[in-house]
């Protein structure tokens, strides 16, 4: 049902023509949200946690501590889900609950995911699980982490394990959460855990990472027939402001290679029967040295940010979505949302990266379901609590969940399968206005 609405059909409020055709997604397509255990379960004990302690590594201050508490909260955060119209759910389990010490694991924590995955699909929802989402058990990154060649066989005991316990309630399996991300934070640039700063390093990690996804891919298609699994890859949307110059047309290429392709190269390319697209971030390469690289700060240019800076651009979904076609598999939004305690400009975020799902289908993509980031508001890393992610608000203090505006446009949006025309006054206001709230 539709609050306070301007205008009304048939005369469009935009161009003040005529009325327009709803975008209608194709039928059967997926709407839903994503989260990570460690970001809101609350209580785990891993190699992040135990970071997380140490003074100055999270920018506000904050520990991940009893997060969102889902881990308790979660029936009737799957209730809101539902009600706000998702049919899909992205999640994922924290390896350190699961098998706290080395080779042995917690029969309470397994059943605890199982209950928590049965009940996503009580309430009719399509499951992605990941496997691993940047955290690792304290016992893992003692013995020497990804970095060591142990760490394959490692992660694939784990996951030979938790198939049988799993399989019933998991549609789309997703063993890797950003390797690309988790390998240059956490080696190359070291920012994260364990703060490594090398370029050996990183490449050693992405190789173990590739490799371990392999493995778990052969195994979860050893066990099960029609099994979908795949990566979820954070993909830059890319271009250079001197394209036209051979250098910099070069550096284009080569970072589309080295962040969006490498991985796949690196772990095969039959081993996705689907590409888990993740976007965020739109690179602007500006001119530099023939062997030097710089990006543009899309402040310098005063374009509109995310509370963290990020530049809000939607049409780099198109250009991501387009770019993982070459692979041949469907394509599922994984993850693609933004830090901002003005609902406004998430609203308005979302319509427009929905509406560059829209048009990149429209192009031949075959896209087959949308995960906004998150569905509730989380801990980020090494940011905090501070960045405000979710559709649905969350007061720390109390735990109490409050769905945003955005969430009932995205329901209103899942509900019709599409994006009404009068929805794209979303695209045309400042942060500061609402032009139309759903209930
Ligand atoms: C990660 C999430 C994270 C989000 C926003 C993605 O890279 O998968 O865990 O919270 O970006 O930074």
């Amino acid at each position: 049902m539709r609050k306070k609405s301007s205008t009304s059909s048939p005369v469009c409020a935009t161009c003040k023509i005529h009325d327009h055709d709803t975008l209608h997604f194709p039928s059967g397509f997926l709407w839903g949200a994503a989260t990570s255990s460690h970001q809101v379960e609350g209580g785990n004990e891993n190699e992040w946690s135990a970071w997380e302690r140490e003074p100055g590594n999270i920018l506000d201050g904050t520990e991940s501590g009893d997060a969102a508490d889902q881990w308790n909260r979660y029936e009737s955060d799957f209730d809101l889900a539902q009600k706000l119209g998702h049919t899909m759910h992205r999640l994922s389990v924290e390896w350190s609950r699961i098998e706290p010490e080395p080779g042995q694991f917690d029969e309470e924590a397994i059943a605890h995911y199982r209950d928590m995955l049965h009940a996503l699909k009580d309430r009719g929802m399509t499951v992605m699980l990941t496997l691993h989402h940047f955290t690792n058990p304290i016992w893992f990154a003692n013995m020497g982490g990804w970095e060591s060649r142990k760490s394959v066989a490692l992660f694939e005991r784990f996951v030979r394990r938790i198939i049988p316990e799993f399989r019933e309630y998991v549609d789309l399996w997703c063993t890797i959460n950003e390797p690309n991300v988790y390998a240059s934070n956490s080696f190359l640039r070291g920012e994260w855990p364990p703060q490594r700063k090398s370029v050996w390093a990183y490449y050693r990690v992405t190789r173990h990472l590739a490799r371990a996804h392999r493995r778990a891919y052969k195994l979860i298609h050893a066990q099960i027939d029609d099994a979908k699994v795949g990566i979820a890859q954070n993909v830059f949307s890319i271009e250079s402001y001197q394209w036209w110059e051979f250098d910099d047309y070069i550096k284009m290429r080569l970072l589309n290679y080295f962040w969006n392709h490498h991985f796949f190269s690196l772990a095969g390319r039959r081993y996705q029967d689907y590409i888990g697209v993740n976007y965020y971030f739109h690179v602007r390469i500006r001119k530099s040295g023939i062997f030097s690289f710089r990006t543009m700060d899309s402040r310098e240019e005063h374009r509109e940010g995310s509370d963290l800076g990020w530049e809000l651009y939607p049409n780099g979904l198109f250009q991501s979505i387009m770019n993982m076609r070459q692979y041949g598999v469907p394509i599922y939004v994984t993850e693609n949302g933004l830090a901002a305690v003005n609902d406004h400009r998430r609203s308005r975020f979302m319509v427009g990266s929905l509406k560059e799902t829209y048009h990149a289908i429209r192009a031949g993509a075959d896209v087959r379901g949308y995960c906004y980031w998150s569905l509730i508001d989380n801990f980020e890393w090494n940011k905090g609590f501070a960045p405000r992610f979710g559709m649905i608000e969350v007061d720390y203090k109390t735990q109490k969940r409050t769905p945003r505006n955005s969430a009932f446009l995205f329901a209103h949006i899942a509900k019709m399968n599409g994006i009404s025309h009068d929805m794209f006054r979303y695209l045309g206001h400042s942060a500061h206005e609402e032009p139309e709230t759903y209930v």
